[in-house]
């Protein structure tokens, strides 16, 4: 069913409708390290094209949501599509993805980077597949770039903020056999890892496999569970394996209520939270094509509204 999401094109270019709002600018020292032992995170994936601040808005009871990924370059150069993904309109807790792999364009992006309420810290992509980004030696090319990593997130902690990294278990599956998601996660000093328990070669058809968690827990890391967690006893055997979060994606783009069901919170009537998405959509002037990917799934059979 996601095959058309995942044929999405990636389009650093298109240029956002005019968003003039102010956003609330924040001292560094007010962004306390986000993550915190003996709490379990209910997180949403980042979702290219899908998860902007609207959708991540109505993913209410989520601990922690994350832009697309965003790229590290564009955000450099300050290409107006890449402000416009990490510009937050209220407190929703964030964190900004990037893919990239130059330190010279991390300086940078950090030398004017100014913090605004909800966010929550720079998540580095190490997982994804796009063979665009496998091409430049980013994404999941990235896994086995020890030294890379480990400076590029020690420049985001020496600005004070938590570094997270989101991975796969490898680039492909004699990577993922070779454990080089271990060799990474024991030796680079984020604030947690999230791994989505499939290898670069797999798509979504193939199983995630959540046999390697107990290993990744094992470093004594804080680690986050993605892929293919959908309902409570998911949850439960991800708490069981020492996971300190789960992060759920594409069950989240059709019900977003399912942070709130899944803490046993109270739970919206669907219709409401869709009528809000609208609200927000409209309040924030934002590009179509977000809101034409998430209506084509959300609600399940709401796949002709908007
Ligand atoms: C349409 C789509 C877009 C995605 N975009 C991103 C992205 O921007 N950054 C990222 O790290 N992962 C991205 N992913 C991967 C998801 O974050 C997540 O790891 C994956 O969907 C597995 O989790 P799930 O089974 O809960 O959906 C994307 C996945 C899909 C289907």
């Amino acid at each position: 069913m996601f095959n058309i999401l995942l044929k999405t094109k990636i389009n650093f270019n298109t240029k956002p409708k005019k968003t003039l709002q102010l956003q609330q600018h924040i001292k560094r020292t007010e962004i306390p390290i986000y993550f915190m032992a003996n709490k379990f995170y209910y997180m949403l994936a980042p979702l290219d094209d899908m998860t902007e601040s609207c959708f991540r808005t109505i993913c209410k009871d989520a601990d922690l949501t994350f832009t697309g990924l965003i790229s590290l370059e564009s955000l450099s150069k300050k290409n107006i599509s890449s402000m416009e993904k990490i510009k937050f309109y209220d407190a929703t807790p964030c964190t900004i993805q990037i893919i990239g792999q130059r330190e010279e364009s991390l300086k940078k992006v950090l030398s004017w980077f100014s913090p605004t309420k909800g966010f929550k810290g720079f998540n580095l992509n190490v997982g994804c597949p796009d063979p665009n980004f496998i091409r430049q030696g980013m994404g999941c090319a990235m896994l086995k770039r020890i030294s890379k990593i480990k400076r590029m997130v020690g420049l985001i902690k020496d600005h004070g903020y938590t570094a997270s990294i989101k991975m796969r278990l490898g680039l492909n599956g004699y990577e993922k056999d070779k454990k080089a998601y271990l060799n990474l996660i024991n030796q680079i000093d984020a604030d947690f890892f999230v791994v989505h328990a499939r290898h670069g070669k797999q798509n979504y058809s193939d199983k995630a496999d959540w046999t390697t968690f107990p290993d990744c827990v094992s470093t004594g890391k804080n680690i986050v569970a993605n892929g293919d967690i959908k309902k409570k006893e998911d949850v439960d055997k991800m708490k069981e394996f020492g996971c300190c979060g789960v992060m759920i994606g594409r069950e989240a783009v059709i019900n977003p209520l399912i942070f709130s069901q899944l803490k046993d919170l109270p739970v919206e009537p669907i219709d409401n939270v869709i009528n809000k998405y609208k609200r927000l959509l409209k309040e924030r002037n934002t590009p179509d094509r977000y809101s034409k990917n998430i209506f084509k799934f959300l609600g399940n059979d709401c796949k002709t509204l908007g």
